[in-house]
């Protein structure tokens, strides 16, 4: 049962524990550079948004090599510091992160450290931020109009998707709420970050596996989404390899930033190119098989989505 599961995997992670795992501090980093590929938007000012992305990370690595212990031995102030004073440096710097990510690190250091500050309250906040910078990656984002007339189309059809399910972090305890609405393609919902949860989506389960190998991969059009510049989404998919290990799937995050109607989002298969088991890439897994897909989904998570949000597009399928 998939609900046990969770729990068990759950009860492993106590909140300290995952205070010091320090998820992704030096492997994530390099799945950056990968997901860059995929992205078409302005290049070269990606380029260096990713440059210092990376000088970013650089950086909160070390503030938590040296704060997570800290905070294990007790020192939470100290831990605390160190997280404020990296966070500062960061902000002085200027560093090209994206916007919201910048304007959560400012809020904490224009927050300060005073008298009353609660260093445990701090040091998490902080930690938050410096995770999803660490987790950071580009979505893929609409291509201009010229690129679509070369390609062909095959819409899902509602036969071949069948119903949609709401899978929800109420599984592991979380209280986000969705729901796809079919007519209008729309789906909505609102993320919570409470009960360590914090993500919501609507997957379609295939009664037998579709042979996908003659696209090459996932368009959707006329997308339109809630809080642009901030919210990015994620396909999910599954494939043979994922039904036979538990929790896995592959996730290409996408969004349309700019809002434009123009081109079609254009999600390659390659983009999928990590297996995950609860969010984390499981090292040395096969890549994406797609001549035998069981399952596709779309999720909002945290952090780039926390409350309210909506998805809606007028089509989408197979692209050749
Ligand atoms: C999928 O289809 C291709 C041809 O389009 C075929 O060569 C391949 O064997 C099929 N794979 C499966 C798993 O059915």
């Amino acid at each position: 049962m998939r609900i046990l599961h969770w729990s068990i995997i759950l009860s492993a992670s106590s909140l300290s524990a995952a205070f010091v795992r320090s998820r992704g501090v030096p492997s994530s980093s390099s799945s950056s550079s990968t997901a860059l590929s995929h992205s078409s938007s302005s290049s070269s000012s990606r380029t260096a948004e990713m440059t210092d992305i990376a000088k970013a990370r650089t950086a909160i690595s070390q503030a938590i090599a040296v704060g997570a212990p800290a905070y294990n031995r007790g020192d939470v102030r100290g831990c605390a510091e160190v997280y404020q004073e990296t966070a500062r440096g960061m902000i002085d710097s200027r560093l090209d992160i994206p916007a919201s990510l910048r304007d959560r690190l400012k809020s904490e250091v224009d927050d300060g450290i005073t008298d009353t500050t609660d260093y445990n309250d701090k040091a998490w906040a902080l930690r938050r931020v410096f995770d999803s910078i660490l987790e950071y990656q580009p979505p893929i984002v609409p291509r201009d109009s010229s690129l679509a007339t070369e390609l062909t189309m095959e819409p899902f059809t509602p036969a071949q998707l069948g119903e949609a399910r709401n899978v929800m972090d109420s599984v592991m305890g979380g209280v986000s709420q969705g729901g796809w609405i079919p007519d209008a393609k729309t789906f909505f919902g609102e993320t919570s970050l409470r009960n360590n949860g914090g993500f919501a989506s609507v997957r379609w389960r295939f009664p037998n596996a579709q042979n996908w190998s003659y696209a090459k991969g996932i368009y959707i059009r006329g997308l339109k989404h809630t809080d642009p510049q901030t919210h990015t989404f994620r396909i999910i998919l599954k494939d043979a390899m994922c039904e036979r290990v538990r929790l896995a799937n592959f996730k290409a995050i996408f969004s349309n930033p700019e809002n434009s109607a123009e081109g079609p989002l254009l999600i390659p298969f390659d983009a999928f190119d990590k297996m995950e088991q609860m969010g984390r890439p499981m090292q040395g897994s096969p890549a994406f098989n797609p001549s035998t897909v069981t399952e596709i989904g779309i999720m909002a998570i945290k952090p780039s989505v926390v409350g309210a949000f909506q998805l809606e597009f007028d089509d989408w399928g197979l692209y050749m």
